[in-house]
């Protein structure tokens, strides 16, 4: 089997391992996908500019983010339904994170119960990520869960009062409720090794929402919400005070896209604010996330850490958005591909490979911290034609044996 180098080889082997079904619910975008591969345009149109002659014999690509240690300065993502692409991968993506000493972000559609979460990462930094639906009250049982099983930070995502339209997905049948066409049952059975693990533990449930011991159970009203993405519509800015008031530790909001949204951030009280447009799956007209990012960096003026997310597929990618002014990154679907070839380890690889990938930008820009990262090392971005898109891509197919190691991919998946 050939050597996974990078994520894209990660996402290729997942294509091949996973039903297309499955395969697309995590790689694709909303609508037309404009957005999802905005994020990567926008990152590849980056040139770095290296500093040359610094001593960079000691190198330590870790960071300090709310009064904890991280060994890089990236975190996974929230995401959810994740146990469709193998049975408890949120698990394995805590495993994953707790070996490379990263914090890993529970989604509120996880398919492990938060407390399993901990135990399978006691030593892990943990955040959960919250969706507000329908019911008040689930939100404030998970919030409370959180707490008791030790997640360090509360992520409230607000991209989302409708879900994006898949159309992959749409294509599928992949909906509430499921329809299992003859197409889609064909393409389930053609990935025998992924059929099996999921005919060992059953369809993924919203672990989240299954009542415990004392608790009502939740109305299947609320389950389908989460499935749909049916969100709150009444949550506002001063729904932060009524989580600042559950929540006592660092509360972060995820999905602002705009300055003035991040100035309203701060000024309610957030601890931090992701930058995000949900890798492409809601917005499809959304800018790409590093290019909002230095705005609202300006705007935010050091008074919160800022993170970002969106596309992030390389370490220069993350050393680009670190220039840029962000205080760390997420990723989203690359360790999900990973957990897709190889389970834990093929997560671990992936964060592994990330930072190794960082680290070497790093060396090769002359900076041996992040701190020393800023905007003069990020060049004007250097869009090319679509004639110039495809003659590159083409050339790159021909030095790569077929296998080019770098997008555009999202046009042809
Ligand atoms: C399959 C999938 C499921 C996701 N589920 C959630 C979720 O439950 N909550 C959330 O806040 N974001 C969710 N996201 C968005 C990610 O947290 C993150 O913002 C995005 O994936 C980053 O882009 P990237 O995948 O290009 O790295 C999901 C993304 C994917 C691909």
């Amino acid at each position: 089997m050939p050597a996974l180098l990078n994520v894209e080889d990660y996402r290729r082997r997942a294509r091949r391992v996973l039903p297309r079904l499955v395969f697309d619910y995590v790689d694709g975008g909303a609508e037309d996908e404009r957005c999802l591969r905005r994020n990567r345009d926008a990152l590849e149109a980056l040139p770095l500019i290296p500093e040359c002659l610094r001593d960079t014999s000691a190198m330590d690509i870790g960071i300090d983010l709310f009064g904890r240690r991280w060994n890089a300065p990236f975190a996974i993502a929230p995401i959810g339904l994740a146990g469709l692409v193998r049975p408890g991968a949120d698990a394995m993506l805590a495993s994953a994170a707790q070996a490379a000493r990263v914090p890993f972000i529970l989604s509120t559609a996880s398919n492990t119960r938060i407390e399993d979460v901990r135990a399978a990462a006691p030593d892990a930094t943990l955040w959960m990520q919250l969706y507000v639906m329908g019911e008040r009250a689930i939100a404030e049982r998970i919030v409370r869960r959180a707490r008791a099983a030790g997640f360090q930070a509360l992520m409230l995502t607000v991209d989302v009062p409708v879900s994006g339209l898949r159309e992959r997905d749409l294509r599928h049948g992949f909906r509430v409720p499921m329809r299992l066409t003859p197409s889609t049952v064909f393409d389930m059975a053609r990935h025998p090794g992924w059929l099996l693990r999921l005919a060992r533990t059953g369809m993924p449930t919203f672990a989240n929402l299954l009542p415990e011991d004392d608790e009502a159970p939740v109305s299947a009203q609320t389950q389908a919400a989460l499935l749909s993405r049916t969100m709150d519509r009444t949550l506002n800015w001063d729904s932060i005070g009524w989580l600042r008031k559950l929540w006592d530790g660092p509360l972060l909001i995820k999905g602002l896209l705009g300055a003035e949204d991040a100035k309203r951030a701060v000024q309610h009280g957030a601890d931090g604010i992701v930058v995000s447009n949900h890798g492409g799956r809601q917005l499809d007209a959304a800018p790409a996330s590093v290019s909002a990012l230095p705005a609202i960096v300006d705007a935010v003026g050091g008074r919160m850490p800022v993170l970002v997310d969106g596309g992030i597929r390389r370490g220069s990618d993350v050393v680009k958005a670190l220039a840029l002014g962000a205080q760390a990154v997420l990723l989203g679907r690359a360790p999900v591909y990973g957990v897709a070839c190889d389970g834990m380890q093929g997560a671990l690889s992936v964060l592994q490979l990330m930072a190794q990938e960082t680290e070497r930008t790093m060396t090769l820009m002359g900076a041996s911290r992040v701190r020393e990262l800023g905007p003069r090392h990020v060049g004007q971005p250097e869009f090319r034609s679509p004639l110039e898109q495809r003659s590159a891509a083409a050339q790159l197919k021909e030095n790569t044996h077929g296998k080019p190691s770098i997008y555009p991919v999202h046009a042809t998946a």
